[in-house]
């Protein structure tokens, strides 16, 4: 089983595709095939996480939660102090509120309004060097498989250089006046599947009568 063509040309196209209530009675890992093909993280070695909102207090300080608990999370790609960050992202609701939402904005679009000379010299490097070495990423770069792909992340990635400070001021700035897609993950089964390569995504604050919220992630190598 599968979902409709249609909606796995949209994520490819636009960037990014939400289908209501999908197969709720299903785990989320037993849905993951019909989008395309899991990527396992994580010690277990399971495709999918589920995410609850965390008070600062409770979470670790490399997670998002650990820096901005149940507050807005600024837009980000994820992963994107990983070489190869993962390609696409799948979040399924399992309990879900209207006042949570989901923001999404196209990274290309922003790109090309502060010029791809600009974003590809913006090179950047982890907060904190992975096993010893410092890794130079690219704000935008080519992928080997012929794809661009773009990485974002305010909280775990620095400028490298002079020239990646700038570009990551401009990025910023364009960045908050970009137009941003609001999607909100509020019944059973709810699915937004989006290009990690391509989009920038956030979350809106959690209110407490929403800490109950519960949201299923994966991340996709490819889609079917
Ligand atoms: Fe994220």
């Amino acid at each position: 089983m599968g979902v409709e063509v249609g909606f796995l040309s949209e994520v490819r196209e636009r960037g990014f595709a939400f289908l209501g209530e999908y197969c709720p009675e299903l785990p989320t890992s037993d849905v993951l095939s019909h989008f395309g093909v899991p990527v396992a993280l994580g010690a277990t070695g399971a495709a999918a996480h589920e995410l609850r909102p965390i008070q600062l207090s409770e979470a670790s300080p490399n997670t998002y939660s650990g820096n901005f608990g149940v507050g807005p999370f600024p837009m980000h790609t994820d992963l994107a102090h990983w070489r190869m960050p993962p390609r696409y992202i799948l979040l399924r609701c399992a309990i879900g509120f209207e006042d949570v939402t989901t923001l999404i904005t196209d990274g290309f679009a922003l790109i090309r309004k502060m010029g791809e000379v600009h974003a590809t010299r913006t090179i950047m490097k982890p907060r904190r060097p992975i096993a010893g070495g410092l890794q130079l990423l690219h704000l935008f770069q080519k992928a080997r498989c012929g794809s661009w792909r773009i990485r974002w992340d305010e909280i775990f990635l620095r400028p490298a250089s002079e020239a990646g400070q700038y570009g990551m001021e401009i990025f910023q700035r364009k960045l908050l006046e970009a137009e941003t897609e609001v999607v909100c993950l509020k019944n059973r089964g709810d699915t937004l599947v989006f290009d990690n390569w391509k989009m920038i995504h956030g979350r809106s604050a959690v209110p407490p009568h929403c800490y109950t919220r519960t949201i299923d992630r994966a991340y996709l190598g490819e889609l079917f």
